[in-house]
């Protein structure tokens, strides 16, 4: 587990989620912009000192799937902006310090971009191979077995043309064909686009899903139980085999991997992937074997394993042994897809899990909203806005996507005032949760926050150094982080409603914790409930 020889921008630092739609609205619409975002960077260089932020989709698009339904890959949504407030986006980052992932959606498109209006113009189109397309079944239906993440068949008959189309999403994002030397090149293009534009990286969607099995046979029907992660009944019926993840897949990521690499700018650039698979040798695998593959899959443990810390002692185990000789490994607590930190775990224990986010070996990426503590609202139905949400109750992801509450004024200070509505509704507890009070409240979640952030950055023991668990029992997690030449820190977290002891080889003072009694003194030997401290 050594360090980077040379540490790059992504091995050292921090990366913060923006939802474009949630996170600033300067024009008034109701749904945030680029314009707000860049009002709002100080946020991000000032007040959290993060290092990085990833921006969800901004493109054109239909918005069916809010942006991951692409109609142009190379230009704004006019309900964003346009491309020149990308670049003012960009050179505002890039002048405090602060680099720009942009989320690239290369599984699909929106049924809306030219490419599919081409290709679904006739069997015989130039564009026809650049989507999958398929006789029916033998029975008339679909060619095979495979299903929607959001729910039904994943493929859509078109009449005009008797051909089912896939989709593994909705049937307005029809699946691109990567295994035409076509659709490939254009869509390295698009990275050359961005590229060009000044972006540090790109944080690929879906990444796995972009080879399917060549022969497009049925999934087999689901050995292994649900393990409680949220899928579907139908979609955990199936063993998912066929309809992502072929080793196909490993050459396609080593040429994104070339082309970024290959900029002729020589920018030290990052990609991340969408990789949901929980079997840490196969996650590993995207690293590729010469680590010529993705910087990073990312890695979603944590959100199987919740708080348990027996769990978590297990991911840390089984992440570290697979991570390939000089792989760099990263962690994940939330994002737009998922329900909110508070929501799962409670007040009190989300505290805890900032800590531990930010004291894991790796990479962190914070969600917008969570180093405040954000809690997702329950959407009336009428307002419901997520397709799977809609499709599939129980399902919707609106809760975590909720407005940024920045003030306790009108809108939360998402959208200016006299705003006649959000395009979500704004949490109501924004008048007491919001950024203003919070910056305010040293015992807030942003005041840990910036804590943490504030010790991570002058410590290149947790920026670099290794992770070691402490101990055998599963409660209180403790490790220690290593570093050559400088004294270890250790991270202990009481991830239980009762009181833990902390371990005697626990030594030194409280740098940060979760209670700001604690900070300054000699590590405590007990620890109250969700308490976590970290000790150098
Ligand atoms: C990813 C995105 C999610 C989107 C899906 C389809 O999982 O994170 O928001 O709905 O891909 O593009």
């Amino acid at each position: 587990m050594a360090p980077p020889s040379q540490p790059a921008w992504w091995h050292t630092g921090v990366i913060y989620q923006i939802y474009p739609r949630s996170w600033a609205d300067a024009d008034g619409d109701g749904i945030g912009d680029l314009e707000g975002i860049i009002s709002r960077l100080d946020h991000l260089s000032d007040t959290l000192g993060v290092d990085s932020l990833w921006l969800s989709p901004f493109y054109r698009s239909p918005q069916a799937d809010f942006g991951y339904d692409v109609s142009d890959h190379c230009d704004v949504d006019p309900m964003f902006g346009t491309l020149e407030d990308f670049d003012r986006l960009v050179a505002e980052a890039h002048r405090r310090g602060l680099r720009v992932i942009v989320d690239f959606v290369p599984n699909h498109t929106s049924d809306r971009h030219p490419w599919f209006l081409e290709s679904r113009s006739g069997r015989d189109s130039v564009r026809r191979d650049w989507y999958v397309w398929r006789d029916p079944g033998p029975d008339g239906g679909p060619p095979n077995n495979w299903v929607s993440h959001f729910g039904g068949s994943a493929w859509t008959f078109d009449e005009a043309s008797g051909q089912y189309y896939l989709h593994l999403f909705l049937a307005e994002q029809p699946d691109l064909n990567w295994r035409n030397p076509e659709v490939e090149r254009a869509m390295h293009d698009v990275l050359r686009f961005w590229m060009d534009r000044g972006v540090d990286g790109f944080r690929i969607d879906v990444a796995h899903a972009i080879a399917k099995d060549p022969l497009l046979r049925d999934n087999p029907p689901a050995q292994i139980p649900d393990d409680g992660y949220k899928i579907s009944a139908e979609f955990s019926s199936q063993r998912h085999v066929h309809d992502m993840a072929d080793p196909d897949i490993h050459p396609m990521f080593r040429k994104i991997r070339r082309v970024v690499d290959g900029h002729p700018d020589g920018a030290d650039r990052y990609t991340v992937g969408e990789i949901h698979e929980f079997d840490w040798s196969r996650w590993a695998s995207y690293y590729g074997e010469d680590l010529d593959e993705l910087h990073q899959p990312y890695n979603f443990g944590l959100l199987l394993t919740g708080l348990d810390p027996a769990k978590i002692r297990e991911a840390i185990v089984g992440i570290e042994e697979a991570l390939p000789p000089g792989a760099w490994p990263n962690w994940v607590l939330g994002n737009h897809d998922e329900p909110r930190i508070v929501t799962r775990f409670g007040w009190e224990a989300s505290k805890a899990a900032a800590v531990l986010l930010l004291t894991l070996r790796g990479t962190p990426t914070i969600y917008q909203g969570d180093e405040i503590g954000m809690e997702d609202l329950d959407i009336p139905p009428g307002r419901q806005q997520d397709p799977w949400g809609r499709r599939m109750p129980g399902f919707g992801r609106d809760g975590c996507r909720t407005p940024m509450q920045w003030t306790g004024a009108e809108h939360a200070g998402f959208s200016p005032p006299g705003t006649r509505s959000t395009w979500l509704p704004v949490h109501p507890d924004h008048r007491r949760r919001n950024v203003a009070v919070q910056l305010g409240d040293p015992d807030s979640h942003l005041s840990l926050y910036r804590r943490l952030l504030r010790l991570r950055r002058s410590c290149p023991v947790l920026q670099l150094g290794d992770i070691e668990l402490v101990g055998d029992a599963p409660n209180p997690l403790v490790y220690r982080r290593t570093l050559a030449g400088a004294e270890p820190v250790w991270v202990v977290l009481n991830l239980s409603d009762g009181e833990a002891p902390v371990p005697s080889q626990v030594e030194g003072g409280v740098l940060v914790g979760t209670h700001r009694d604690r900070e300054g003194a000699p590590s405590p030997r007990r620890l109250r409930p969700w308490e976590a401290v970290v000790v150098g």
